[in-house]
Formats: structure tokens, sequence, C-alpha cells
């Protein structure tokens, strides 16, 4: 028996607290604002915005958006974000993912001042998730880490195997769990060994961007599992990394797609703009 972990679930927990507080700030003449910019008109970055912006109304937060042509350069999305940096009505900037390939990403995050990037995806953040000693976590492992608290799921001494290195989510989501007294490894695509790696973990996190990659064979009885993923299968339907169907049984915890991992997303980068507009108010 496998207890399926409900995202939606620990987000309207999470989110009802987060109302609270922006209530609370509202009262003292501080009103949060999240802008967000857009790039070009792809559907799946659409999406997640019009997400955001829903999740920010439902909460009490300001959404801001700002949306630029596919042919944007990289100059004038700095001049955007500069302009915004100095808007004291913005409390966090979050400019959606990926950008057209003519604008050069690493600068324009580069620009976001750290104090509201709520993303946590500039440089001097992620130094400072490194060290373990930063105000905003990056959104999507924090979600990770708040949905194992929410269910009681033990993380001190546990071995946590992240499959994934990216910059927002396998490289910080193993930072959270050292936090968090985990002993961590991390796999990627030149894994030797990967299956016999991932049979030792007691909490999977599987963030690899390919369609049901893990499977029953690469799990331990009892683990738990986090899936990252959001692809598409043979059929087009919505599915995750991890093969659920066949793996589920083996585990003690797991995240379905959709509905696991995707609302805490949204929910942590609510937490980040209210921690932005306390700090920055
Ligand atoms: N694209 C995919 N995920 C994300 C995210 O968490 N933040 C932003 N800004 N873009 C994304």
């Amino acid at each position: 028996m496998y207890t399926k972990i409900d995202g939606k679930e620990v987000s309207a927990a999470v989110r009802g607290q987060i109302a609270r507080q922006v209530q609370e700030l509202k009262e003292k003449g501080v009103e949060p604002g999240l802008a967000v910019i857009i790039v070009g008109n792809d559907p799946a970055s659409r999406v997640y915005v019009n997400n955001k912006k829903k999740a920010c109304e439902q909460t009490g937060i300001n959404s801001f958006e700002y949306a630029m042509p596919e042919d944007t350069t990289t100059e004038e999305l700095i001049s955007l974000i500069e302009k915004l940096n100095k808007d004291d009505k913005v409390s966090g900037i979050l400019c959606q993912l990926p950008v057209p390939k003519q604008i050069d990403e690493k600068k324009v995050l580069n620009s976001i001042d750290p104090k509201k990037d709520v993303d946590a995806f500039h440089p001097v953040n992620s130094g400072k998730v490194m060290i373990g000693d930063y105000s905003f976590a990056p959104c999507t492992p924090a979600g990770m880490i708040e949905m194992l608290k929410y269910y009681n799921i033990p993380i001190e001494g546990k071995h946590c195997v992240v499959i994934g290195r990216s910059n927002i989510v396998g490289k910080p989501m193993a930072m959270l769990m050292l936090k968090n007294n985990a002993t961590v490894t991390v796999c990627h695509s030149k894994t030797a060994n990967l299956k016999e790696i991932t049979k030792q973990a007691d909490i999977l996190v599987a963030a690899v961007g390919k369609p049901k990659f893990v499977t029953a064979d690469m799990v331990k009885d009892g683990a738990v599992v986090l899936d990252v993923g959001m692809d598409r299968d043979e059929n087009g339907k919505l599915c995750g990394d991890v093969d659920f169907a066949d793996v589920c049984e083996k585990t003690s915890f797991i995240t379905p797609v959709p509905g696991g991992v995707g609302p805490m997303t949204i929910t942590m980068l609510l937490k980040n703009t209210l921690l932005a507009a306390e700090n920055n108010g």
C-alpha cells in the first residue's frame, strides 16, 4: 500500500496561510506585488504565467504582467527589468523561462535585483542556497521539501538520490536535502550504473525531463518517489518522469503528475513574493 502525495492539498494549506499573512501585511500598509514577464508565444509558458497570475489573485497578491514580443532583444528586456527593480509596487520579479533564443538568458537573470528575485535564479541567491543561508528558496525544490514535511516523511539520515543536475531543480534540490541532513547523490545523463544507485534511494527525485524514465526495477521497496517531470507520453497525455503505474506499488509515498510537485512550485513562488514584500516593503 502506498500513499499518493496530494500536491493540491498541501498547496491549499500553504496558500491559506500565505493569504492570511498577505492580509496582515496589507493592514500595515504594504501591498505585495509580483511582476511576471513573458517573452514570445510559447503556449506552455502562457499556461504557467496564467496560473501564476491566478494564484496571486487568490492569495491577495497584486500581479503585473509584461508580455513582450517574440523578437525582443536582451537590451529591451533588461531595460524593463531595471525599471521594475526600482518600482516600489513590485516586490518580486519573475521572467518566465525559456526566453527566445536571441536573448542572453544569463544576462537577463543577472539583471534582476537579488532582493526581488523570487525564483532564486540569480547567482547571488544560488550562492546563498549553496551555503545554506538564504531568504529565497528555489521554488520547485522548496515545494518538494514542504510536501515531505506535510506528510511527516523524515529526511534526516536518509539517502536521497536526485536524477538531474539542472540549476533550477537538481542542484538546488541536492542543497536543500543536505540542509535537512540527508545524504545526497546527484545522478545525470552520464552516470554509470544509474539503476544500482537509484535502487539505494530512500527518497528518489526524478528531474530528468524524459517521460516515464523511472521504472519499477530502479526503485527500492518502500522508497519515497518525487516526480518533477511534466512530459507527454506516446499518446500525447500529460505524464511525469516516473512510470507511475509501474512504480507506485513499490513505494511508500509517490507524487502523481499532474497534481503532485507542479502546484507546489507556484505556491512557493507566492511564499517568496510575500517574503520579498516583508523584506523590501
Ligand atoms: N520555466 C519553467 N519553470 C520555471 C520556473 O520555475 N520559473 C521561471 N521563471 N520559468 C520557468
